[in-house]
Parts: C-alpha cells; structure tokens; sequence
C-alpha cells in the first residue's frame, strides 16, 4: 500500500542486485531488494567494515528529478536530527551520484520486517493485545522523538514501522520520512496553518484532518497510530475499504458515534482505547500533545489483561528475552519529561 504523492510520479527500478556503489567511505555491494515505494527504492547491501567483517546495511536510493526537491534530503535531516533516539536506523553513508541520470542515496542501519508484514505472518493477521499495544507504544515513543524535534510525520501506517533485527528485535524503528513536515517556523513556533491543504499520506491510516483538508498537527500522527494499532489488532482490520476515498471519511466520522463500537471490536479490553481515541479528538492543530498520559493508558490497558506492556513480543524467543539488555529507550536517553497539554 504506497503512499498518495499528489506531485509525485514512481520512478522504475534503476539500481539492480549486483551493482556496486562505491563511494569515498566504501563500497556497497547491492542484494536483495526490500522494498519499493513511491519515490525509492530500498536494497540490503553489504561491505566490509574497517576490520575486514562483512556487514550489511540498507540502501535507500532516490532518482534525481529537475523539478522536484529530493526526499532524501528530508530524511538525511531527520535522521541527523533524532540521531539520539533508538527508534530510528543510524546513518552510516550518503550522497549524491551522477551516473545512471544522477541519484541519491542513503546507506542506514537495516532492520527487520516491517510491522504490517509481521502482522500478516500470525493467526488472523494480527497480534496478541499485548504485542498490538507495546508495539503501538513503541511506535508513539518514536513519533513523539520526532515531534520533539519539530517534524510531524504524516505517512503513519503498519508499512513505516519494522522491528529490529537479532538482538534488537524488541526494538520498533520508524522508517519514511518522505512527506514529513517542519511544523515550526524559524521562531520555533507553531507555523500558522495553511487555509487549504492537498491530500497526502495513505488513505487507510490518515487522519480526519487529512480527508478535511486541513493542517496537520502532532495530535493527527497519534490519530493514525490508533488505526495502526487497530489495523494489527483487530480481527478484519478497520471497518472501511479504500476504496473511495469520502466513504473512508465517512465511516472513520461514523466510528467517533455510531459505529464506535465497530472500530473496538473483539478486542480484549477497549476502555483505554476509547480514552486514546477521545483525547486525541479533544485535541486542536496547534496542540502539544501529553503522550505520558497516552503511554499510562496503553500500559494500564495491558495491566487490566493480567499482562505488562514490556512483555516479550510474540516473535522473541526465551533466549531472546534473555538475551535483551535492560531497555533503553529515548525517554530515558533524554531525560524523562512530563509534558503539559497546551500549547507551545
Ligand atoms: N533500514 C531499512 N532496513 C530494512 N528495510 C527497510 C529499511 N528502510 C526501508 N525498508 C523497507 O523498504 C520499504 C520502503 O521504505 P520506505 O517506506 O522508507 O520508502 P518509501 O519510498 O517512502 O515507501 P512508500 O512510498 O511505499 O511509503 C519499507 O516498507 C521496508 O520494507
Ligand atoms: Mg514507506
């Protein structure tokens, strides 16, 4: 499922297993493709490191367009940027190349599946609530890192999250940061909100305020990290098919009253959920967002299961477990801070 690039085109394939990129710091021997989306393509490849090992990264190449800014560059910033955060792939080569037409390229940290193919791989096509919530925890960790550094990122969804390869594979990285937005102006306030804004982002995972036209802010990320919860936590998914884009609109409005028990059900525990739901609503543009209080509701959910949110996922073997070093993340890397709601 790629994303809506209103402006954008996809490019073909250009870079093929076997190529062999080599740059000032390297060379990158191209395997197997892992991924292909709207304006890139991602490979595994592998090199030696200054000991002789051979490793393998990620390589995300973009083509270079004359009329189009590169997403690359976007992603180079963001990645610089939450550097600090264990929730996102370190960066470990980039540039620009003019062969074949000219490119860019980053070469990062791989990780494992994605969460929307890790999804796909268990019973129904979803996890169990405790894997569904941590996950979702984890997700929200890294886009409240994000929004931390004044990014929102606008592309939510099961396909821009993967877990970590062994022994990382607790860990939830955010991925695509492709029509991610600066939500500050130079003063580091909140930018004004444009009067008209063009769909973008994916159908099934954006927010209300994207099907209305308007702005986006920190609160519509965690409205498209409930429906990634939901989508790998349901049975059959969220209730509305892509199909067209106002009947999505629709039943996304419906499921805020009528239909809200449709979007909860045969789930083990949705009280917290509602409460996740409703808070996000009561929530404007400009708003901060209190993600402690977000953390507390999905740990507290698994709680009232008899379970703990910091649980093994369900593809974590006992050795794993064992293996896992006392988590880390970036709260307590940047000092736990208590947000306030309101504005910045
Ligand atoms: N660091 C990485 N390690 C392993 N796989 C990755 C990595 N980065 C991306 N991928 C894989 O490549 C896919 C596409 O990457 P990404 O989402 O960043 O690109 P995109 O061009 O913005 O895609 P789309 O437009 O489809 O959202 C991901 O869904 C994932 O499967
Ligand atoms: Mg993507």
């Amino acid at each position: 499922m790629c994303s809506i690039l209103t402006d954008e085109e996809e490019d073909d394939t250009f870079i093929k297993p076997g190529f062999e990129l080599v740059t000032p710091r390297n060379t990158y021997m191209v395997g197997q493709l892992l991924g292909v989306g709207g304006f890139g393509d991602v490979f595994q490849v592998s090199c030696k490191d200054k000991d002789g090992q051979t490793v393998d990264y990620a390589l995300k190449v973009e083509k270079q367009k004359e009329n189009r800014h590169s997403k690359l560059k976007m992603e180079i910033a963001i990645l610089k940027a939450c550097n600090d955060c264990n929730h996102f792939t370190k960066i470990v080569d980039r540039g620009k190349r003019d062969e074949l037409g000219g490119y860019f390229f980053i070469i990062m940290e791989l990780v494992g599946k994605t969460i929307g193919d890790m999804a796909k791989k268990h019973p129904n096509g979803v996890f169990s609530f405790v894997t569904a919530l941590g996950v979702g925890s984890q997700c929200l960790e890294g886009i409240e890192s994000l929004h931390k550094h004044e990014y929102i990122h606008r592309d939510i969804k099961p396909a821009n999250f993967a877990i970590g390869l062994p022994p990382k594979q607790h860990i939830v990285y955010v991925l695509d940061f492709g029509i991610a937005r600066k939500f500050t102006n130079f003063k580091n306030e909140v930018k004004t909100p444009r009067q008209r804004v063009a769909f973008k982002g994916t159908l099934r995972f954006c927010a209300l305020a994207c099907h209305q036209g308007v702005e986006l802010g920190r609160k519509d990320d965690c409205e498209s990290i409930l429906y990634l919860i939901l989508s790998v936590l349901v049975v059959g998914g969220l209730p509305w098919d892509v199909e067209n884009r106002h009947d999505v609109w629709r039943i996304k409005e419906e499921c805020r009253r009528e239909k809200r028990s449709e979007l909860f059900r045969g789930i083990r525990r949705a009280k917290e959920l509602h409460l996740f739901m409703d808070y996000i609503d009561s929530l404007a543009y400009q708003d901060q967002v209190d993600y402690d209080f977000l953390y507390k509701i999905l740990a507290l959910s698994c709680t009232e299961v008899g379970a703990d949110i910091n649980d093994p996922y369900e593809w974590e073997s006992m050795e794993d477990v064992k293996k896992r070093k006392k988590k880390t993340n970036c709260k307590k890397k940047e000092g736990k801070k208590i947000s306030k709601k309101g504005k910045i």
